[in-house]
């Protein structure tokens, strides 16, 4: 059951043996058109899953590594490193390889050529060609949001419609192909897979809010070809092997008219020029007085073809609106997907979509409509340690027209508003869920300050403690099987450090000090790797005064007994992991080291905090994927 599906799938496995040494970038497009075509394949039986290994032993055989504030990635003694894919390195795409300027000069053309800002999620693919050694593969990664004091010269100094782009151009998602030469991996460039998704990407929707009166625009007046894709947080992967985008904090993005309808409200546009992104300015799509339902467009988890670059990525709209931190896929016994999301916002949601069908053999191709038809369920935790699924369907209970739902794709837009009325569990900030061997669904809730202060919701059997600084794991296990309605749940952890003087920030963790809990990630073994995301304007001061950098531990499951295994370099937070099939060779984010408090790096100053990884006098800190092996070949973790 755990869920590295590429190693369960052979349908990925083109037959064209020469497509590397194709550079002819006009007979590259009709490959890359082809492409799809030629991806048959199989699904593997669900009990190829036991084959990844159920271990016996123990399942933690590393040194921990302590708690560290060095502008370094540390791992366990044994244990070596290799920074990849920084920010504005080449993907690869054929003819467009202009390096990286230290001084952030690359224009918005050549960004958008470029690995974006901002790593997050992440999955290792197997690479298409059959006979290709097992340790090369795509990668495939988000890239959340942007940090224009970084990402200009000038940082936002100045402010034009190049900015803009260049800003748009640095968000999305980038598909690369790596391969591992003498001990080390590298991009290939030029290669035929390398892609780039971006926030002015053409997308369609797919599912039952596809066409919706609410998701039509004057540019789209039919509602069903969305552009870009924003703020790419956590992610997950299909068994028929697609990967999966999450769109979470969208609507930091708009600018909102003098008067907010209750429903963007309730989805938090607030009134004139958003903190951060100016986009508006020179992006009139992102004025909500001019453009009302363009927000509607954001907030979807996007299904995209790692192995088919010409392909449009599809918004599913079956799956539900939310701010979208990941989507982890389980498979019932009988083989229909069901996808667990958290959103990531306070006092906010856990949703399951449920497929209506079945994956069917055939990869892509034969499942490019399943997310489309399916039931969306809400969760209820309940103090007596169960819980129930509370389906968000047009006509049922209370979501009927009288209470504003016109159809079921208004219940989908305003996912929020129906979850509301059917008494839902707002959560402490749902982040990455994911599913280990013995079928526990675990969520982290990152964090809530707000918990239990005045006016707000106060603390509940699943979110136990009021200033919630900390953040906690909570599990279950759906009753029958991953359909069911149904549940069983309890707290795995519950975040902190027991040398802290707040007694409810001390937490009952058995083994290292954690706090902010976010990405998480079950490993072929069925190792749980918890990651941090302690936010800088907090780091290293109150209840994080002792914990230090971020930091990626890993947690034995049957004995509940967590590990540190990583910390991070200053400013960033540790978010995204994946391995090769083998185990052996781990990748994951690093995602905005050096960022300051106030979440805008200062461009007269970009090193200010950190220069990682490069650690250049004329430098600046830059996101990258991480490299981690174990010196002596081993699977990672042992
Ligand atoms: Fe983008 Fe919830 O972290
Ligand atoms: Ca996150
Ligand atoms: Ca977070």
């Amino acid at each position: 059951m755990a869920k590295d599906f590429s190693t369960m799938e052979d349908s990925n496995r083109s037959s064209n043996p020469s497509i590397h040494e194709v550079s002819d970038p006009q007979r590259r497009q009709v490959l890359r058109g082809g492409l799809g075509l030629t991806l048959t394949g199989l699904l593997a039986p669900l009990a190829g899953c036991a084959s990844l290994g159920a271990a016996s032993g123990p399942l933690l055989g590393f040194k921990a590594v302590p708690i560290g504030t060095t502008d370094t990635v540390v791992v366990p003694e044994g244990y070596s490193v290799q920074v990849i894919a920084a920010w504005g390195e080449p993907v690869g795409l054929s003819g467009e390889d202009t390096a990286f300027r230290f001084d952030a000069s690359n224009t918005a053309a050549q960004q958008e050529t470029q690995l974006g800002m901002h790593h997050d999620g992440i999955h290792f693919y197997k690479h298409p060609l059959p006979g290709t050694p097992a340790s090369a593969g795509l990668l495939v990664m988000n890239h959340e949001y942007a940090d224009d004091g970084l990402l200009h010269s000038d940082g936002m100094k100045t402010w034009n419609a190049a900015k803009v782009r260049k800003a748009q151009a640095a968000h999305g998602v980038s598909v690369i192909e790596v391969e591992q030469k003498n001990g080390r991996y590298a991009i290939v460039t030029p290669s035929p897979w390398a892609r780039r998704i971006t926030a002015t990407t053409p997308m369609a929707f797919g599912g039952p809010a596809a066409g919706n009166a609410l998701l039509r625009t004057a540019a789209d007046p039919q509602g069903r070809r969305p552009l870009g894709t924003l703020n790419n947080c956590g992610s997950g992967i299909t068994p028929w092997g697609t990967y999966l985008t999450c769109e979470e904090n969208f609507m930091g993005y708009f600018r909102g008219p003098e008067t907010i309808d209750p429903h963007h409200a309730r989805w938090g546009l607030r009134r004139g020029e958003p903190a951060g992104y100016r986009w508006a300015e020179h992006d009139e799509r992102f004025d909500v007085a001019k453009h009302p339902n363009e927000p509607n467009r954001f907030g979807w988890v996007v299904e995209i073809d790692p192995y088919n670059p010409s392909s449009t990525p599809v918004k599913r709209t079956a799956l539900g609106r939310a701010a979208h931190e990941g989507a982890t896929t389980a498979l019932t016994k009988t083989r229909r997907a069901v996808i667990y999301m958290g959103e990531d916002a306070r006092f906010e949601y856990i949703y399951k979509f449920v497929s209506r069908d079945s994956v069917k053999p055939g990869g892509f191709a034969a499942n490019s409509e399943l997310l489309d038809h399916g039931t969306l369920f809400v969760a209820r935790f309940d103090a007596d340690g169960k819980g129930r699924w509370l389906p968000l369907v047009h006509g049922q209970g209370p979501l009927t027209a009288a209470n504003g739902f016109a159809d079921q794709g208004e219940v989908l837009v305003k996912s929020r508003q129906a979850s509301d009325l059917l008494g839902a569990t707002k959560m402490d900030r749902a982040e990455w869920t994911e599913v280990d061997q013995q079928g526990w669904v675990y969520v982290t809730l990152t964090n809530n300050s707000n918990r239990g202060q005045a006016n707000q919701p106060a603390a509940d059997a699943a979110n136990p403690r009021a200033n919630n600084t900390m953040g906690h794991i909570l599990r279950w296990k759906d009753d029958g099987d991953f359909d069911g309605v149904t549940l069983q749940w309890n707290h795995f952890v519950l975040a902190g450090d027991a040398t802290t003087e707040r007694a409810e920030a001390k937490g009952n963790v058995k083994g290292d000090a954690f706090g902010a809990p976010d990405g998480l990630w079950v490993d072929t073994r069925g190792v749980l790797w918890i990651q941090t995301d302690m936010s800088t304007s907090a780091m290293g001061r109150g209840d994080y005064a002792k914990l230090g950098n971020n930091a990626m531990l890993a947690a034995d499951v049957r004995t509940g007994e967590i590990r540190r295994f990583l910390v991070g370099p200053k400013g960033c937070e540790i978010t995204g992991a994946t391995s090769t099939p083998d185990g052996r060779v781990m990748f994951i984010n690093i995602q905005h080291p050096g960022e300051s408090p106030s979440e805008r790096s200062d461009p007269d100053n970009p090193r200010r905090v950190s220069n990682w990884p490069d650690q250049r006098p004329d430098g600046r800190p830059r996101s990258a994927t991480v490299v981690i092996r174990k010196n002596d070949g081993g699977v990672i973790g042992t």
